[in-house]
């Protein structure tokens, strides 16, 4: 049945995207090929699932302007991940249990054919904020109804903080539903598991897993999936001194609900990202997307971004593909049907780098690169590679081949927003490869074999680039065993651009 609240509510805020999005479209700082919202704000992926033939993406928006607000659920569609076409709003606040938070983050999961969604109503109206999760159901896959019995889960169990319990992951295991909830108790993150026979009636099995001390106060986004039978549990901490993306690998007892953690990791290094979901691909693959951004608590956040005077802030990071390698690490690799984009390839030959050399390509802002580093023949104690912006701004990827670390330092690139990530460079000698995705306003590095990801916001304007590759030490050698360079097509600005922007 119709809601006429709700339906007065998406209108409204169609109404304000139609007034913007013609504008906002022609923004300079506009990515070529990553996922943005027509106009306004956009946080977290919400609800990515693969129904009915077509891979659907929810995400947290706020239409009326570019600051983060009552919350919305955007939503588009596409047969490949990277070509999104943009459906009507699915969720706009209009309910008590989302008064003035509106609906925040969740999941989405196919029933009998329909897709229901599994969100966090945050009413703010009363003295205390009070979060529970909702569900909305459609038929359609475009059209969607509030449940009349919401919230499906008012609150936490006795000693959770129920101002804090949020982000429902939904999944099937065999003929029962499952659900998690991030909440927090004594400062320290949780995550609650609850079961149900219908996705209507849920009952509380377990705290499934909680922080120690180096794991963050509240727990933001779980996620929850199987890969070569191991189960691995995402969330993004708040204040956790290892990282904002956390992964554990190990496995789920379903009948105690608790889960067994054998083995922690990183699953972004980069300043932004944050609130990862994954989804099942139609082939069975995993993938992954983050929002591309930070909130306050976050060091390195500042205030306005650039892209807000163009009406439009935030972004979605490439879609990853995950694997598990043999120590039970994840793997994540920049999805394979990306190199379908890429355009105008340059090879990079094989060469000793001694003091700088400026590679002979000039690619246009949205770009790809491999490099492959032979590190057995690199007697180099650390060496860079600077992606040059113009106007005296550049990015650097700083690699330390005896500390076995790979840094992003985008302090020149980025001047409000200071800060460098480091992580793990791998410590056989051989063969190592930094990969790199960049787009007008951001850059995604791959590196130690493929497990550390850093992904951060350039904001540049630049029209194309320029590549430097420098030794720490002139008396050096940095040993390049080859690469590769593409341009990436644009799926925005297609029509601006002339296929010459690579020169060799
Ligand atoms: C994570 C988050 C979620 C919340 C949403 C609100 O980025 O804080 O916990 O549901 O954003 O927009």
């Amino acid at each position: 049945m119709k809601n006429d609240t709700h339906e007065r509510a998406l209108k409204r805020a169609e109404n304000a995207l139609s007034k913007t999005r013609e504008s906002v479209a022609k923004g300079v700082l506009r990515q070529n090929w990553h996922f943005m919202p027509p106009a306004g704000w956009i946080n977290d992926p919400n609800g990515l699932i693969y129904y009915k033939g077509q891979y659907h993406l929810f995400y947290q928006h706020h239409p009326f302007c570019t600051q983060w607000g009552p919350m919305h659920w955007g939503h588009a569609v596409s047969s490949d991940m990277l070509h999104w076409e943009h459906l009507p709003l699915a969720l706009a606040p209009s309910e008590t249990y989302e008064r003035g938070n509106g609906c925040f983050s969740g999941t989405a999961i196919e029933k009998d054919g329909k897709l229901y969604l599994l969100y966090t109503g945050s009413d703010t109206s009363g003295p205390i904020r009070v979060q529970s999760q909702c569900l909305a159901i459609s038929e359609d896959g475009v059209h969607f109804v509030k449940y009349q019995g919401n919230p499906v889960i008012p609150m936490p169990p006795p000693g959770f903080d129920g101002a804090n319990f949020r982000d429902p992951k939904v999944w099937q295991h065999g003929d029962k539903y499952y659900l998690l909830c991030c909440s927090k108790r004594d400062e320290r993150g949780a995550a609650l598991l609850y079961g149900s026979e219908d996705l209507l009636n849920w009952q509380f099995v377990n705290v499934m897993d909680e922080a120690d001390e180096n794991q963050g106060s509240m727990w933001e986004c779980p996620d929850l999936f199987e890969i070569n039978g191991k189960t691995v549990f995402m969330f993004s901490p708040i204040g956790a001194r290892i990282g904002h993306n956390l992964y554990k690998v190990g496995y789920l007892d379903y009948v105690q609900g608790r889960f067994v953690c054998e083995h922690l990791g990183v699953s972004d290094y980069g300043p932004d990202s944050y609130a990862g979901q994954t989804l099942r691909q139609a082939n069975g693959k995993r993938a992954l997307i983050f929002w591309a951004g930070t909130w306050p608590w976050m060091p390195w956040h500042t205030d306005g971004f650039p892209t807000q005077n163009e009406g439009w802030c935030g972004y979605l990071t490439a879609p990853r593909e995950l694997e598990l390698d043999d120590l039970g690490r994840l793997v994540f690799r920049p999805l394979p049907a990306l190199e379908a984009l890429r355009q105008a390839p340059e090879a990079i030959p094989a060469m000793l780098v001694r003091d700088c050399y400026e590679l002979p390509f000039h690619p246009s802002s949205a770009f790809e690169m491999i490099l492959d580093i032979d590190t057995a023949a690199t007697c180099a104690k650390g060496a860079e590679l600077e992606i040059e912006l113009g106007e005296g701004r550049s990015l650097v990827v700083g690699m330390d081949f005896h500390g076995h670390s790979l840094s992003l330092n985008r302090t020149k690139a980025y001047e409000n927003s200071r800060g460098c990530s480091q992580g793990p460079w791998p410590e056989e000698r051989g063969l190592a490869r930094v990969h790199l995705l960049v787009d007008q306003s951001s850059v995604e590095l791959f590196a130690g074999g493929y497990r550390a990801v850093h992904s951060a916001s350039i904001f540049s304007a630049a029209q194309s680039v320029g590549i430097v590759l420098r030794v720490d030490h002139p008396k050096e050698k940095l040993a390049i065993a080859g690469g590769m360079i593409w341009r990436i097509k644009s799926m925005e600005k297609d029509a601006d651009v002339n296929d010459t922007d690579i020169c060799g």
